[in-house]
């Protein structure tokens, strides 16, 4: 049987899974692939902290050159993260005819389009099966299984820190920052939180599936980000009210000539499934042309989901080296010569439906001043709901509009802000209706 070598650059939660798993499936991987997949190296700043493994015949090592520039390797799997040293080791070990394997989204997200420029010229794969969604098997999905269609929309939830703190200030009425904390000690977080909660790691996840999805360069500088920082008690308390759900969603819809990319904190009905989707869970509906709606559903981080789906490319690429051939599978889906640059619709372009909720002054008029600055923009209100006068004498007052345009709304409620009727800014969420089939 053909040995397969595979180094491993980072010794981390996610690298330490990957080894163990590597270990742990010997069997069943070398039955699955025909090969052997044989753990030849680590390498980790830190070579001395134990991490419960023994690691046999595999050397650990301090200096990542140790796997990149040994001939020997086959593999390089990356698992570091971050943009800077990461980048430099996976280009030199790409421009070593290595095959790279990463978990990294936040590199790709940044810099694929020229990671991926550097594979094709040296002939070797790049492969990330993990970084989306960990081990929902959305990349595979999306270049391999849905290949006959078109895709139309993508909603998704990808950030579990997020998604994890908002179902324990809706379900458990925790505060944001005990949620934050929890979602910390349970490993979910980012080592900069900032990204989860910001939302830009579920951008990150966007910009690469919007690539998948579409056949366009990556890009992720056009896409529209905010995060859960300003949600609140009382627009998930309102969200209930009326049958809705607030999640972190990523949007990527396919126009004729654009796409739509954006992540935002989003009111979806109870009869939309992800608004099922709890605590660290990840899952995406995929609306394609041939397929109707598919949705995927699974852990999006961890240690042993992340690992497997690492595996998952390990043993892709194992496959190919056994039948001799090299990159089967396009990288983003699409032989490089077809792959575009789509736009993104600016957000100002945007239409959809608005949550509005003002911190309003309970004096007579201000309800009849609110809803018509939002009449002079053109936008039409569907309902009006208002809660009782609070201790320091303010309503909450929330504002359900029918399809407006993102401009129109912001315009209105810049005028609005200006008024003496609220106090402080308005929170905006939009809705998202899913797709009937
Ligand atoms: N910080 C990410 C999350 C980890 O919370 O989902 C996986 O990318």
């Amino acid at each position: 049987m053909k040995t397969i070598n595979i180094g491993i650059l980072g010794y981390g939660v996610v690298g330490a899974g990957v080894a163990k798993l590597l270990k742990q499936k010997k069997q069943l991987l070398e039955s699955r692939t025909g090969a052997v997949l044989n753990l030849m190296t680590i390498a980790d700043i830190d070579t001395t902290t134990d991490r419960g493994l023994d690691l046999g015949t595999t050397a650990l090592v301090s200096d990542a050159y140790k796997i990149i520039d040994d001939p020997a390797i086959d593999i390089v799997v990356e698992t570091i993260g971050g943009e800077t040293i990461a980048r430099q080791f996976i280009l030199k070990a790409l421009e070593n005819k290595k095959h790279v394997v990463t978990a990294n989204k936040a590199l790709l997200a940044g810099y694929g389009n020229d990671l991926v420029k550097t594979a094709r010229k040296n002939l070797v794969d790049l492969a990330f099966e993990a970084s989306c969604g960990g081990c929902m098997p959305i990349i595979k999905s999306l270049r391999e299984s849905l290949v006959a269609n078109n895709i139309k929309s993508m909603s998704a939830i990808l950030n579990g820190t997020c998604n994890y703190i908002l179902t324990k200030i809706s379900k458990d009425g925790s505060s944001f920052e005990d949620a934050l904390k929890d979602a910390q000690d349970l490993g979910y977080a980012e080592a900069e939180p900032s990204l989860d909660i910001d939302g830009f790691d579920t951008a990150h996840k966007l910009a690469i599936l919007n690539s998948l999805a579409h056949g366009m360069e990556i890009n992720l500088k056009d896409i529209h980000v905010e995060g859960i920082r300003n949600i609140t008690p009382v627009d998930i308390e309102f969200a209930r009210s009326f049958g809705y759900t607030i999640k972190l969603l990523a949007i990527g819809k396919f126009h004729d000539d654009h796409v739509e990319a954006r992540v935002h904190p989003t009111m979806i009905s109870d009869s939309n499934p992800l608004s099922h989707v709890d605590k660290s869970m990840n899952a995406i509906v995929i609306d394609a042309d041939a397929t109707g709606q598919t949705m995927l559903y699974g852990h999006g981080a961890g240690m042993m989901p992340t690992a497997s789906a690492v595996l998952s490319d390990i043993a892709d690429i194992a496959r190919n080296i056994i039948l001799g051939i090299k990159r089967r599978v396009p990288i983003l889906g699409y032989p490089e010569d077809n792959i575009k640059i789509i736009p993104i619709l600016p957000m100002k372009e945007l239409y959809t439906r608005y949550y509005l909720r003002f911190e309003a002054q309970d004096h007579p008029g201000v309800l009849a001043k609110i809803s018509g600055i939002l009449g002079e923009n053109n936008i039409s209100i569907k309902s009006v709901h208002q809660k009782g006068r609070n201790s320091n004498g303010k309503v909450p007052v929330v504002m359900i509009t029918h399809i407006a345009k993102e401009a129109w709304v912001q315009k209105a409620l810049k005028q609005i802000s200006k008024t003496d009727s609220v106090i402080g800014d308005p929170v905006v969420i939009r809705i998202e209706e899913i797709a009937q089939e």
